[in-house]
C-alpha cells in the first residue's frame, strides 16, 4: 500500500504543477497569479476539494492524445468562502492556454450543475485561449453545455465570473451569462479580437481599446467590477458574495449590523436645494448604510445613475440612485439598462431595494430616440413592477414624468415611498410646465418676464413639492432628512417578509 500511495502523491503532485513550473513561472512573471493561487486566494484556508483532477479529453486528433494536459486545463471544485460553499471552476492558462476542449468545458458544467444541486455560488475565473482549436466541433459541444447550464443558474444562484486573462470569442457569452464580470487590467474581452477586425473591417484597434477592462467598464458596460489585479479581484469577489445570499429560497446573511439608528442632521446639508445645483448622490447612500460601507456596482457606467449594495442593520440591500453629479442625474438607455438589469437581480435574490430619486426626466434627444430610449427606458417600469422583493424610495429633489414612476414610484408597487421636504413630484419642472400652460397669457403680459416667473412660482406651489403627492397618498411621508436612516431601517424591518403573490405564468415579455 505504501508504494501505492507514493505514487499517488507523485501523480496527484505532477497534475498539480499544470503546463509545469517554467509557465507557471511566466504567468507569475506577467504578473498574474496561476489558477490554483487563485483559488488558494479567493477560498477559506483548507476548504477546497478538488473535483476531476484526473480528467481528461477523449480527442486523438493533432497530437492531443499524447498531450499532457493535466485537468484538461481547469482546475474545478467545492470550497467556502466567508464560511458558505461554492462551486468554482478556475481555467489554467499554462494547459494548452487554458483552451477550453470539451472535457474541460464540461467539468466546468458539472460544477454548475452542483451549484444548482446545492443551492451555492458558482465563480468561474476565466484565462483561455477560447475553444481548443484541436477538438474542433467537440470543444464547441464543450461550450454549449456550460451556456446552457448558466442559464439554467441564472435566477436559482448567483454567479460570478472573474475574467483574469484572455477570454476571447464565443467564450465570452458564458461571462455575459452570469451576474456580475470582475475585469482585471491584465485581462480582454472580445466576440472578434484586433486582428481579426482588421483583415474584415480595416479598422485597427488596440486590444486594451477594444476588450480591456476600462473600455468595457467606461464604453460597453460588459463589466461590473475593475481590478488592477488578481488579488483585487478576489476581494471584490468575496465582498460581493457577502452581501448575497446562497440561492433564491434564501435571504443574503445579517452581517455587523449597525443599530445606530439616530438621526443625523447633516443628512440635509447633502442635497443643495437649488434644482439646478448638482451633487454626488454617493454622499446620501454613505451617510444612509451601515458603516458607509457601499459596494457600487458599474460605477464607471452610466453614471448617471448609481447602483450597488450596502447593508442597513445589517440586512443586504440594493440600493438604485440617480446621480445629480452627472448630466443632472437623468435616465438615459444606458442607465435603464444598468439599473434595471440590477433590480431584476435584486428581485431575483431577494434583496430589498432602497430607490433615491432626484431625476429631471428622460434624455430628450434624436439620438436616444433613434437608439430606442422607449424600449430601453420601459424596462425600468418592468424591472420595478416586476419585483416583489421590499421597495422602499425616498425622493430627494426631483421626480419629474415617466422617470419619477420609473424610479419606483408608488404606482410601480413600492412599499414606503418617503419624501424630504425639497421634492418636486411634478409632471415637469415648474419652468418647462408654466411655458407650455400659460404661454398666451405670458405673452399678453405687459412684462412677459415678471409674468413668466410669476407662473412660474405660481405653478411650483401647487405641483412642485411634495405635500400634493402626500395628499394624494403617493407618498407616506414628507420626512426630515435626519430621520431618513430610521425611517428605511424600520420600513426595512417591517417589510422584511412581505410575501407579494402574482399571477402564476410561465415568464413575462419584458423589453430587451
Ligand atoms: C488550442 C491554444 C489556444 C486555443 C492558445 N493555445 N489558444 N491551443 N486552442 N484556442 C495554446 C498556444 O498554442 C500555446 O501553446 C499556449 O496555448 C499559450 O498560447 P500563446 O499564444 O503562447 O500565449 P499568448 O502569447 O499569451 O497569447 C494568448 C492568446 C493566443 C492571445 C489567447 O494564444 C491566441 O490568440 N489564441 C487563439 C485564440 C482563438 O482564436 N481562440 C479560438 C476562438 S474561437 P504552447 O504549446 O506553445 O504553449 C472560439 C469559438 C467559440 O472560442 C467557442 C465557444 C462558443
Amino acid at each position: 500500500m505504501r508504494k501505492q500511495v507514493d505514487d499517488l502523491l507523485a501523480a496527484r503532485k505532477e497534475a498539480r504543477l499544470g503546463g509545469g513550473e517554467k509557465r507557471l513561472q511566466k504567468q507569475r512573471d506577467a504578473g498574474k497569479m496561476t489558477a490554483r493561487e487563485r483559488i488558494d486566494a479567493l477560498v477559506d484556508g483548507g476548504s477546497f476539494q478538488e473535483i476531476g483532477l484526473f480528467r481528461k479529453n477523449r480527442t486523438t486528433s493533432f497530437g492531443m492524445d499524447t498531450a499532457d494536459m493535466p485537468a484538461d486545463g481547469v482546475v474545478t471544485g467545492t470550497a467556502a468562502v466567508l464560511g458558505r460553499p461554492i462551486h468554482l471552476a478556475s481555467q489554467d492558462f499554462t494547459v494548452v492556454g487554458g483552451s477550453a476542449g470539451e472535457t474541460h468545458s464540461l467539468k466546468v458544467a458539472e460544477m454548475m450543475r452542483g451549484a444548482l444541486k446545492c443551492g451555492t455560488p458558482f465563480v468561474f475565473i476565466n484565462d483561455s485561449g477560447g475553444a481548443r482549436i484541436q477538438e474542433g466541433i467537440d470543444s464547441l459541444h464543450g461550450y454549449g453545455a456550460v451556456f446552457y447550464e448558466n442559464v439554467k443558474l441564472s435566477g436559482t444562484v448567483p454567479q460570478i465570473s472573474i475574467i483574469a486573462g484572455p477570454c476571447a470569442g464565443g467564450a465570452a457569452y458564458s461571462p455575459a451569462l452570469t451576474d456580475f464580470i470582475i475585469q482585471t487590467r491584465k485581462a480582454h474581452m472580445f466576440i472578434t479580437g484586433p486582428n481579426v477586425i482588421k483583415q474584415v473591417t480595416g479598422e485597427e484597434v488596440t486590444a486594451d481599446a477594444l476588450g480591456g477592462a476600462d473600455a468595457h467598464q467606461s464604453v460597453s458596460g460588459v463589466n461590473h467590477f475593475v481590478a488592477d489585479d488578481d488579488e483585487q479581484a478576489i476581494l471584490i469577489c468575496k465582498k460581493l458574495l457577502s452581501f448575497l445570499p446562497q440561492n433564491n429560497t434564501e435571504d443574503a446573511p445579517i452581517l455587523d449590523p449597525d443599530p445606530y439608528i439616530e438621526d443625523d442632521p447633516e443628512m440635509r446639508d447633502t442635497v443643495p436645494v437649488d434644482g439646478n445645483k448638482g451633487y454626488d448622490v454617493r454622499e446620501v447612500i454613505r451617510r444612509l448604510v451601515d458603516h458607509e460601507d457601499f459596494l457600487e456596482v458599474q460605477a464607471g457606467y452610466a453614471m448617471n445613475i448609481v447602483i450597488g449594495f450596502a447593508r442597513i442593520n445589517g440586512r443586504s440591500i440594493g440600493v438604485v440612485a440617480n446621480q445629480p453629479q452627472v448630466m443632472a442625474g437623468v435616465l438615459d438607455i444606458n442607465a435603464s439598462d444598468k439599473a434595471s438589469k440590477f433590480v431584476r437581480f435584486c428581485n431575483a435574490f431577494n434583496i430589498p431595494l432602497v430607490t433615491l430619486v432626484d431625476v429631471p426626466g428622460f434624455l430628450p434627444g434624436v439620438a436616444q430616440e433613434a437608439g430606442g430610449i422607449i424600449r430601453h427606458g420601459a424596462k425600468m417600469l418592468y424591472a420595478y413592477s416586476a419585483a416583489t422583493v421590499p421597495k422602499i424610495t425616498v425622493v430627494l429633489r426631483k421626480a419629474y414624468g415617466g422617470a419619477y414612476l420609473a424610479m419606483c414610484a408608488k404606482d410601480l408597487g413600492a412599499d414606503s415611498v418617503y419624501a424630504w421636504p425639497t421634492a418636486e413630484i411634478a409632471v415637469m419642472g415648474a419652468e418647462g410646465a408654466a411655458s407650455v400652460v400659460f404661454k398666451k397669457e405670458i405673452d399678453a403680459a405687459e412684462d412677459p418676464a415678471a409674468r413668466r416667473q410669476e407662473l412660474i412660482q405660481e405653478y411650483r406651489n401647487v405641483y412642485s413639492t411634495p405635500f400634493m403627492a402626500a395628499a394624494r397618498g403617493l407618498v407616506d411621508d414628507v420626512i426630515d432628512p435626519a430621520t431618513t436612516r430610521r425611517n428605511v431601517a424600520m420600513a426595512l424591518e417591517i417589510l422584511i417578509n412581505k410575501r407579494e403573490l402574482r399571477p402564476a405564468k410561465k415568464h413575462g415579455l419584458g423589453p430587451v
